[in-house]
Formats: structure tokens, sequence, C-alpha cells
């Protein structure tokens, strides 16, 4: 009885400290993204194509915080788009969402930069974000510590130091990070993807010597945030990286969303539906009729048209609540952002859905001349909204069967 006990201590001792009895080795997840480009969530138009998300990453990480730790949770950078109205408001929630998180380390580069810098550091501040950047504004490295180990996490390729684990966060291309000797880690966002750590030849890899492991671990995080990127490092007492393993975990729809995340994503929304003006009028010549008009003269077209899923293209996007969401908008409509397409669902609703005039072109001067020809339509026209991201299936002759309307 009192040997079982004393067994069973110390097994439950050993389980408390794993890296004392395994000889000072340490293990630390380091948890990255990088290359995001302000992709808040994927728009859900395929199931192929529906991954990441911040509200999944956020979701993912809560619900794993346990087994994951001890982590560094780190974007490389590049994670906003580009700077417009939207691409605003899309940053603020971003930098909301990161700091939600509880990012050890961002990175600011290149897409980041497109923003003027008052509107960036302001938010940056807002959000108490630890960033570094090459910029001389801010810090270009931090050093963080955790369980024990010494973190170095730098833009700055010059920037390594003795004695700790050094990363190195760069949006540089993956040929030009290759020659760089010295760092234990390097993750990338320059959008390239690496589906495995590359370990470039030089100098040569040497598991477990007196130095550890002589190499650099070169990833790469995953185009858009669909992956969340696991890299699990094997670490001596000196900092020293002894061996890694990597993962990726795909922000698939089973993932639970982090409800904070949701309801910033849903302000997020309410903020985009502002961009759309209210008292916009469209103009008094329009060039797009609707479905209505064509349905005076070609009915069973239309009838036709009403059994396929271009009919319902406007009810999804409401479904989806992003029906006031310009980007969503452009192809579940006609004629969005031309003079006299669709505008919003208050100032032009005739307009809503993918109708006729999305692939024949704008009808009004068909109104005025039955025998001049409309526009052709080819496959060219559907691509521009089945694309590889919206449309992963699509497939001309397949498509055009299911869209017969005669
Ligand atoms: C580049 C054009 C394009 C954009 C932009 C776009 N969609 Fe789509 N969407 C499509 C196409 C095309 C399909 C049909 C894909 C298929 O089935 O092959 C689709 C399908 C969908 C579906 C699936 C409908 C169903 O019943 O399966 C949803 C939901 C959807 N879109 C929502 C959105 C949202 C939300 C946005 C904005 C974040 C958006 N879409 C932006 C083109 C687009
Ligand atoms: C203005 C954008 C747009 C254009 C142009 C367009 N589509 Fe679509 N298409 C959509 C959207 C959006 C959906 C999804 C509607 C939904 O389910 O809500 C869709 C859905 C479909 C579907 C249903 C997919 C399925 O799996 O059942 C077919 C088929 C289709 N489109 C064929 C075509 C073909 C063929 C063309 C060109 C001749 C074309 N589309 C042009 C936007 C467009
Ligand atoms: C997704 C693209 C798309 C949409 C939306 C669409 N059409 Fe078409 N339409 C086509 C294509 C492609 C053809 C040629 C089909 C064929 O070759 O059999 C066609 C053919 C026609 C024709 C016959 C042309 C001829 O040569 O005889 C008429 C009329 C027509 N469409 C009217 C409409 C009307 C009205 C609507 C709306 C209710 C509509 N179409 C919606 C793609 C579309
Ligand atoms: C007032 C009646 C009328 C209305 C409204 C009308 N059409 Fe037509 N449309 C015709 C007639 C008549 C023809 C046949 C012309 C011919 O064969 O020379 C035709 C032919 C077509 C054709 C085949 C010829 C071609 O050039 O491709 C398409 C496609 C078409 N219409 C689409 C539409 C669409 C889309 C609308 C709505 C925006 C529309 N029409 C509204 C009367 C109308």
């Amino acid at each position: 009885m009192m040997k079982l006990s004393l067994l069973y201590i110390l097994m439950c001792l050993m389980m408390l400290f794993p890296t004392v009895t395994h000889g000072q080795v340490r293990t630390l997840n380091i948890l990255y993204t990088g290359g995001v480009v302000g992709e808040l969530e994927p728009c859900g138009c395929s199931p192929k194509t529906d991954f990441g998300g911040v509200a999944r990453r956020a979701g993912y990480i809560a619900e794993h915080r346990k087994g994951l730790s001890p982590y560094i949770l780190i974007d490389a950078g590049n994670f906003l788009g580009k700077d417009t109205p939207q691409g605003r408001l899309k940053a603020e929630a971003m930098l909301k969402a990161l700091s939600i998180m509880k990012y050890d380390v961002v990175a600011v580069s290149k897409n980041e930069k497109e923003f003027p810098y008052n509107f960036l550091s302001a938010l940056l501040k807002k959000y108490k974000l630890p960033v570094i950047s090459d910029m001389t504004k801010n810090r270009q490295s931090v050093s963080i510590r955790r369980d024990g180990i010494e973190v170095n996490l730098s833009t700055d390729p010059k920037n390594f130091q003795e004695g700790k684990l050094n990363i190195l966060l760069s949006d540089m291309p993956i040929a030009e990070v290759k020659g760089l000797e010295k760092w234990d880690v390097i993750i990338l966002s320059s959008g390239e993807t690496l589906e495995e750590p590359l370990i470039p030849p030089h100098p040569p890899l040497i598991k477990g010597g007196k130095g550890g492991l002589h190499g650099t671990v070169i990833v790469a995080g995953y185009p858009k945030g669909e992956r969340l990127g696991i890299l699990t490092l094997q670490i001596d007492n000196k900092g020293r990286l002894l061996n890694f393993k990597h993962r990726w975990h795909v922000l698939g729809r089973d993932i639970k969303e982090d409800i904070n995340i949701r309801k910033i994503l849903k302000d997020y929304d309410a903020m985009v539906a502002k961009l759309l003006k209210d008292d916009y009028k469209p103009p008094v010549e329009v060039s797009y009729l609707g479905v209505s008009k064509c349905s005076e003269c070609h009915q069973l077209f239309v009838e036709n048209w009403m059994k396929t899923r271009h009919a319902s293209a406007w009810a999804t996007l409401e479904r989806a609540g992003k029906a006031n969401d310009p980007e969503c908008i452009k192809c579940h409509t006609i004629g969005f952002g031309e003079k006299g397409g669709f505008y919003s669902t208050k100032t032009t609703p005739m307009l809503a859905g993918v109708q006729c005039e999305a692939c024949h072109g704008p009808g009004r001067d068909h109104l005025s001349d039955f025998s001049r020809p409309m526009q052709p339509v080819t496959e060219s026209v559907c691509l521009e909204c089945h694309t590889k991201i919206t449309s992963p299936d699509f497939n001309y002759p397949v498509y055009l069967e299911k869209i017969r309307h005669k």
C-alpha cells in the first residue's frame, strides 16, 4: 500500500516536471500565422475553400490552450489587406482580434506600411499589441521568457543573440532567407506556401550534437490564415534547438468559434454596412433594368432562371448576414460598382441576385432596339464570379447545363 502510493506520487511528479526527468529537454510550441492579408473570415462560398478566419483560430487556441502550453503566439506580418475605407475597418477588427487572442508578438511589414503611420500606430497602441518592425519608430526585436526559455524575436536578420532561441520574422522571399545561417527559426509572411518546414542544407544538420541542431527551420504562414502553424521545438537548457516537429491545424467548419471574436466580426459588419449611403440616388438613365423588366417579354426564360441557384444568390447573402458587405455584393448581384448597377438593398433592391444581366450585360440598349445583340455569354463571363476560391468545382459544360433556361 505504502509502496504503491509512493510510486503514485513519483509518477505525478514526473508528469509535473517532464522537462527535468528528460535531461533538461524543454518543449516549446510556436503557434504562427503570417500573410493573412486582412482575411477576417472566409466567404463560405464553397465548403472546399471554407478555411480559416480569426473566430475559428481563436476558438481553437482557447479550447486547446492547456495542451498547447507552453507556447508563443506569433504573427510574422502582412496581416492587413489594402488601405481602403473597408480595409481600415478590417484593420481595426483584425487588431482587436489579435489582441483578444493575446498575440505575443506581431511583425509590421509591407502591407501594414501601406496604411498611414498615424492610423496604424494609434490602433496598435489602442489594442496594446506587442509590435516589432524594421521601421525606426518601432522596436526591431523583443525578448520573451517562456517556461524558462529565453527567446529573441526579431525582424532584423542581423540581430541574432547568443544564448537565446532566435526567431526571425520576415516577409522576404524564401530564396533570400535561405542564406541566413544563424537563426534557429525563420517565420515568413511573404505569401509563399511551404507545406513542410524547409531546412536549408548549409550548414549541415547535426542532430543532438554538442551544439544541438545546427541549422535553421524555415516555415511560412499559411496563405490567408487558412491553417494555424504549430512548430514544436525541443530545446536544451542553453536555449539550443535539439529537434522539432511541425503540423498544421486546418481551421475548418468543424471548429467552435470564439464568441468574443464573433462579436467583433458582427460589429465590423455593422460598420461596413454604413459605407453604403442610404441617400444614394441611382442614376436616372439606368443601364441595368432588372429581371422584372425582362419577364415582360421572356417569361419562360425567367421561370426557368428562377429554378437556378442564381435566383437565390441574394437570399444566400442575407442568410449569411452579409447583404451589406461590398466585398460579397459584387458577385451576388448585377452591376455592383458600375453606374446604374446594384448599390444597396435600400436603394436598388430590384437588382439583387445573379439576374439575367449578370451574364447578358446591361439591357437598356436591348430595350431600345431588340435586334442589337446583347453581350455574348462565354466562359470568361462566368469566371468573373466563379473563381478558384468561390467555386473550386467550376466546370464550364457541367455548370452551363445546370443553368439552361430555355
Ligand atoms: C468572386 C465572386 C464572389 C464573391 C466576392 C463572393 N461570392 Fe459567394 N459565391 C460565389 C459563387 C460563384 C458561388 C457558387 C459556388 C459554387 O457552388 O460553385 C457562391 C456561393 C456562396 C455561398 C454558398 C451558397 C450555398 O447555398 O451553398 C455562400 C454562403 C456565399 N457565397 C456567401 C458569400 C459571402 C458571405 C461573401 C462575402 C464575404 C461572398 N459570398 C463573396 C461568388 C462570390
Ligand atoms: C455575377 C456573378 C456570377 C456570374 C457572372 C455567374 N455566376 Fe454562377 N453563381 C454565382 C453565385 C453567387 C452563385 C451561388 C448562388 C447561391 O447558391 O446562393 C452561383 C451558382 C452557380 C451554379 C450553382 C452551383 C451548383 O453547384 O449547383 C451554377 C451551375 C452556376 N452558378 C453556373 C454559372 C455559369 C455557367 C455562369 C456563366 C455562364 C455563371 N454561373 C455566371 C455568381 C455568378
Ligand atoms: C449565368 C448566366 C446567365 C444568366 C443569369 C441568364 N442567362 Fe440567358 N443565357 C445564358 C447563356 C450561356 C445562354 C446560351 C445558352 C445556350 O447556348 O443554350 C443564354 C440564353 C438566353 C436566351 C436565348 C438566346 C438565344 O440565342 O436564343 C435568352 C432569351 C436569355 N438567355 C434570356 C435570359 C433571361 C431573361 C435571363 C434572366 C431571367 C437570363 N437569360 C439569365 C446565360 C445566362
Ligand atoms: C419588350 C420586350 C423585351 C424585353 C423587356 C426584353 N427583351 Fe430580350 N428580346 C426581345 C425580343 C423581341 C428578342 C428577339 C430579338 C430578335 O430575335 O431579333 C429578344 C432577344 C433577347 C436575347 C437573345 C438575343 C441576343 O442578342 O442575345 C436575349 C439574351 C435577351 N433578349 C435578353 C433580355 C434580357 C436579359 C432582358 C431584360 C434586361 C430582356 N431581354 C428584355 C424582347 C424583349
